[in-house]
């Protein structure tokens, strides 16, 4: 592997363990103003130290995150389509390899669909997203079974999606978890990382996340199930416990349950007025 891909990919699975904790917030793509990620900047600001990277589109990067914070960027590359669109899985490829690289990113990532109506476009920009971002040393990161397709969330289709995906060139593969997930990871050449899905009870959330790096994973990209809990910072902080400290699920659901009783400190001044920026009032 070429220095500057695998000094990437370091950035973002970590060497001391091989795991990784990506904050996905990359939702608003298709989905819109999602909800507590309608204002971007006040969803990330708290989180952004305890996540490895970052998951995101150039938008919401250059609006909402500081440029001097050193978070590794995963950018989200492909899109076209919105959920009351016509067909989610008709995507391309719509930031470039030169706007990621004046970004300085990490990471590139796109989704495939397999076995929805533009399986074959979204595979077609993974092997030309793979041979570009490779000329410059450049890891990307494929995201199977969004949307319709997660119906189908099962060990023979998403191995099928993360093998295919492999295959392809991808470096790192991010999907669902699902029952004999052992099967999905061992098939799979490159290493895996699962997203958290909708909303789930904390606890619960907690359990897929040991599971799954139980099950071979190194990690998860997981957004709602942290930003969508009342308590953002103690989750992210107990997912940590599960993929960089062995914690089992009672042990990281009892970090929860602490930091949760914790007070919370105060926000710096400068964080505070970028969260609360007061309207200026209009010259007549
Ligand atoms: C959508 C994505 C999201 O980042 C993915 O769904 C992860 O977020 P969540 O943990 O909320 O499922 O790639 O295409």
């Amino acid at each position: 592997m070429d220095w500057g891909l695998k000094n990437r990919i370091s950035r973002i699975i970590k060497p001391e363990d091989n795991r990784a904790v990506m904050l996905a917030v990359d939702h608003g793509y298709f989905l819109g103003p999602t909800e507590r990620l309608e204002i971007p900047r006040k969803t990330i600001r708290p989180l952004l130290k305890y996540c490895d990277s970052i998951m995101l589109t150039r938008g919401v990067l250059r609006t909402s995150v500081d440029a001097s914070f050193p978070v590794p960027i995963v950018l989200r590359v492909s899109g076209g389509s919105s959920i009351i669109g016509a067909d989610l899985s008709n995507e391309k490829i719509v930031t470039s390899v030169r706007d990621a690289i004046r970004l300085n990113v990490s990471a590139l990532a796109m989704s495939i669909f397999i076995g929805a109506k533009y399986e074959h476009n979204s595979l077609v920009n993974l092997g030309n997203l793979v041979n570009e971002a490779e000329e410059y040393g450049i890891p990307v990161l494929a995201v199977t079974a969004v949307g319709k397709e997660l119906e189908k969330r099962d060990a023979r289709y998403l191995s099928l999606s993360c093998r295919i995906a492999a295959e392809f060139g991808a470096h790192i593969i991010k999907t669902y978890y699902c029952e004999d997930f052992e099967k999905v990871v061992s098939s799979c050449p490159v290493p895996v990382i699962i997203a958290g899905g909708p909303k789930l009870k904390e606890r619960e959330a907690l359990e897929l996340t040991f599971n799954a790096i139980n099950a071979g994973a190194v990690g998860v990209d997981m957004g709602r199930n942290i930003w969508q809990s009342d308590n953002p910072v103690p989750m992210i902080k107990a997912v940590r416990s599960i993929v960089h400290e062995h914690a089992n699920v009672q042990q990281a659901y009892d970090l929860f349950k602490k930091l949760v009783k914790e007070p919370q400190k105060p926000l710096a001044i400068s964080q505070k007025q970028n969260n609360k920026q007061k309207p200026t009032k209009q010259k007549k």
